[in-house]
């Protein structure tokens, strides 16, 4: 069991046995750090989501030479392929083993950080739901650019298209279940598969019309249409198998290339910076012994750094570019002084609205796997037959995304709080200027987008079931940080989310609570369910006892940690440039969710695919002329 404040996560362990993966001949996994070369045009640092998907990129050409490595081990594993549910890969086998610091605003608890540590990172254990945020998520990141070049929707949905090879529903299925797609917003050439369930519960449906009584909500023609709203959207599945579909399955599996190489169980140590010039990364293998010395491999054009947004600033710190602070703490010599980071840290809070209703009339729903034999033992033949049914399945593929006006009378008042705010009082006393400059830049965004209807910030999963439960906020204002600790800069960061520090967040969320009992409880299409409020329970009503609620529940995670090596100006605290080039440091880059300044109001994976291709496109027009930034 993985322990979320007021939420539990069944992990299952034991489920199957790990197989460490074998390779015949053609493929190059190195399983001792002692058989890669000395030099490369580019290490990777970190085999996961965008890791490699660039590796892929930049070997497409027969002989640039990449090396990738990674932490984690290649593995083959019923855990990481299996649909059914989404959450198979929720599993400690496959994660990091990291615990947040206490959380001041949630009763000091402490939160599991869950990050994926195998070949194809967290895109190998998360939820497969594949999401896209909307079209001013992505105009907001170039916005805190006097100069923006192609950091916005225009910009990022060429890459939205390159990254995923979307296949259409079963006709059958969408016609029953009304679900809605324009493939314009899609492509069909990666190999990484998007597509859906052969099968849904028709309280999904039912669930999504009953917004239809809801004022002010949409219902986009399409998830990728960057418009909030109430919509369908596939899953990280390929069709063909019905397994998970992600970055080891897309950009390495069926990649074979002498210049594409991979270790894996091995962790990076640190960056090798001559001056200001990264050269090369140290890294240990998992199977080294005690007395063995770091392996040091040399990088020709670049190191790109990929360990995702809890490693990668750890990373970056232990190589000596960081807070002179945080360095000097930690005894490491600042190489480059950058206050951002591990910086700026974000990731989705959410929290649990428990409702059940005693006159759901459409059935079957998921309970039914448990409660139903016959509806089992149908499940259990057609999936066995013809990998059809219910357990192809992953999380859901409904939920509704909502402007702030559409789900809170009370936008206005909360937008004028948030503009009025010294940004200062939300950060740490002692945050460098830069920082709280780009904070601010980041509130007055986010005051703004509350008042219009073009950006979500509420989400709720429509999964079809008898009870509902869990909502997030889309755009928290709250940022954390994660830094090496100063103890031990070798062992695991301190991430701490900070949830709740900018009060901002409660005003939302209780609008997001009150919102979601007024779909549930004043509608006249849900009135027949006869809802029933478990959690908080309708005791729970005034804004303190809401407040309460979320300091007693809340998880500040969703696992979409992001913003820790923030592409903004080096004076807003920006860590990388619109190139993703590290500031003060030539020949560096860093390409994974760290470097988003700002979350999207969606999950992020579709995102970080959609960064990676686009970055590898810049990067190889830049392989004759790499700049360098000071
Ligand atoms: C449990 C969970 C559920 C999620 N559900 C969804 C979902 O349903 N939909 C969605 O869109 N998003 C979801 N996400 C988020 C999404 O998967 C991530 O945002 C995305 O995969 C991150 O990609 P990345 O490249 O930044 O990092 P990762 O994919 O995590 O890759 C980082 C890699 O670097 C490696 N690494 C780290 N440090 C080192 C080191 N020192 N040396 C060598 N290697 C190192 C890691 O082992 C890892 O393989 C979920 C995430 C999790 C964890
Ligand atoms: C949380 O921990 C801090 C620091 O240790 C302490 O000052 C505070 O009283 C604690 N709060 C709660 C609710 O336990
Ligand atoms: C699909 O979206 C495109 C815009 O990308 C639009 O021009 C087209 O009319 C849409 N098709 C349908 C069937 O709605
Ligand atoms: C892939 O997309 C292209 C362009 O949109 C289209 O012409 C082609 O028919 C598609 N192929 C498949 C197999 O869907
Ligand atoms: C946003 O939607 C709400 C609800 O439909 C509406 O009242 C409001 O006028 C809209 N605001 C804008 C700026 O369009
Ligand atoms: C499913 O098929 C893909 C190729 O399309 C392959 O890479 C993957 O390994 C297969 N998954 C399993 C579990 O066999
Ligand atoms: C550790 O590994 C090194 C290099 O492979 C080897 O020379 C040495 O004998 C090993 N030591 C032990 C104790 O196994
Ligand atoms: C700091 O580093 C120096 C040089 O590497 C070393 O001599 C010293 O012992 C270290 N101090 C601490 C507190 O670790
Ligand atoms: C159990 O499932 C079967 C098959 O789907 C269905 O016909 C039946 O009505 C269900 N029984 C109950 C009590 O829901
Ligand atoms: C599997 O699919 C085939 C072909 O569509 C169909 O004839 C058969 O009935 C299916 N099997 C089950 C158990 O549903
Ligand atoms: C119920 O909804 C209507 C219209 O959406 C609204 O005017 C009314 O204030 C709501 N009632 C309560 C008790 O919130
Ligand atoms: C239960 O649902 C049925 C079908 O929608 C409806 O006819 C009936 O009035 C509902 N019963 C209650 C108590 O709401």
């Amino acid at each position: 069991m993985l322990y979320l404040p007021g939420l539990l996560f069944v992990a299952s362990f034991g489920f199957g046995h790990l197989a460490v993966a074998s390779r015949g001949a053609g493929w190059k996994v190195l399983s001792r750090a002692t058989d890669v070369q000395s030099t490369y045009d580019f290490v990777v640092i970190g085999g996961g989501t965008a890791g490699l998907t660039v590796a892929d990129r930049l070997t497409e050409d027969g002989k640039t030479t990449v090396l990738v490595i990674e932490h984690g081990e290649l593995l083959d594993s019923p855990l990481i392929s299996t649909v059914q549910g989404g959450m198979q890969g929720f599993s400690s086998q496959l994660m990091y083993s990291i615990n947040s610091v206490p959380q001041v605003n949630l009763r000091n608890h402490t939160i599991a950080v869950l990050a994926g540590k195998v070949v194809g990172g967290s895109s190998a254990v998360n939820a497969m739901m594949t999401v896209r945020g909307t079209a001013e998520d992505y105009d907001r990141w170039g916005s805190f650019f006097d100069n923006p070049s192609g950091w916005n929707w225009e910009g990022m949905l060429p890459y939205f298209k390159k990254a995923l090879n979307f296949v259409p529903p079963n006709a059958d299925v969408a016609e029953e279940s009304d679900i809605r797609y324009n493939q314009s917003f899609w492509g069909n050439t990666s190999g990484v598969y998007t597509s859906w369930p052969s099968y849904q519960y028709p309280g999904t449906k039912a669930q999504i019309d009953a917004f239809k009584t809801m004022p002010g909500v949409d219902f986009v023609s399409d998830s990728g249409s960057g418009r909030p709203g109430v919509y369908w959207f596939p899953q990280f599945m390929d069709p063909k198998n019905v397994t998970r579909s992600y970055a080891r399955t897309g950009h390495y599996d069926t990649i074979k290339r002498d210049n594409y190489q991979l270790v894996a169980g091995s962790k990076v140590l640190r960056i090798r910076l001559d001056g200001n010039v990264a050269t090369g990364v140290e890294f240990l293998s998992a199977r080294a012994n005690s007395t063995e010395s770091p392996v040091l491999v040399t990088a020709r054009k670049e190191v790109i750094l990929a360990a995702g947004a809890i490693h990668s600033p750890q990373v970056l710190q232990r190589s000596g570019v960081g807070p002179r602070k945080v360095l000097t703490a930690a005894n490491i010599t600042t190489v480059v002084d950058l206050a951002g980071v591990g910086q700026n840290f974000q990731d989705h809070p959410m929290v649990q609205m428990l409702v059940s209703f005693r006159n759901f009339t459409f059935t079957p729903s998921a309970q039914d796997l448990f409660t139903n034999a016959s509806f089992r033992h149908w499940a259990d033949q057609v999936w066995a037959a013809n990998k059809t049914g219910p357990y192809s399945l992953a999380t859901g593929n409904a939920a509704a995304w909502l402007p702030f006006p559409v789900i809170s009378s009370r936008f206005a008042e909360i937008a004028d709080k948030l503009a009025a705010q010294d940004p200062g009082t939300s950060l740490p006393p002692d945050t460098d200027k830069g920082v709280v400059a780009g904070y601010a830049a980041q509130l007055k965004s986010f005051a703004a987008a509350m008042r219009l209807n073009n950006t979500a910030f509420y989400n709720l999963g429509l999964t079809g079931g008898s009870s509902n439960g869990i909502i997030v906020d889309l755009h928290p204002l709250s940022r954390g940080s994660v830094n090496i600790d100063p103890e031990d800069p070798e062992g695991e960061p301190l991430v701490d989310y900070r949830a709740l520090t900018n009060t901002v967040d409660i005003d939302v969320m209780t609008e997001i609570m009150r919102y979601t009992r007024q779909y549930y409880f004043n509608n006249t299409a849900t009135a027949g369910w006869a809802p029933r409020e478990l959690s908080p329970g309708p005791k729970i009503q005034s804004d303190g006892e809401l407040a309460a609620y979320l300091a007693d529940t809340l998880s500040p995670t969703e696992f979409h940690p992001a913003g820790t090596c923030a592409m903004m100006p080096k004076e807003l605290g920006g860590v990388v440039d619109q190139e993703l080039r590290v500031y003060g440091v030539s020949r560096l880059r860093v390409v994974d969710a760290s470097i988003m300044p700002t979350l999207p109001g969606g999950n992020t994976c579709q995102t970080v695919y959609a960064i990676a291709e686009k970055v590898s496109v810049q990067q190889c027009y830049l392989c004759t002329s790499l700049g360098t930034r000071t």
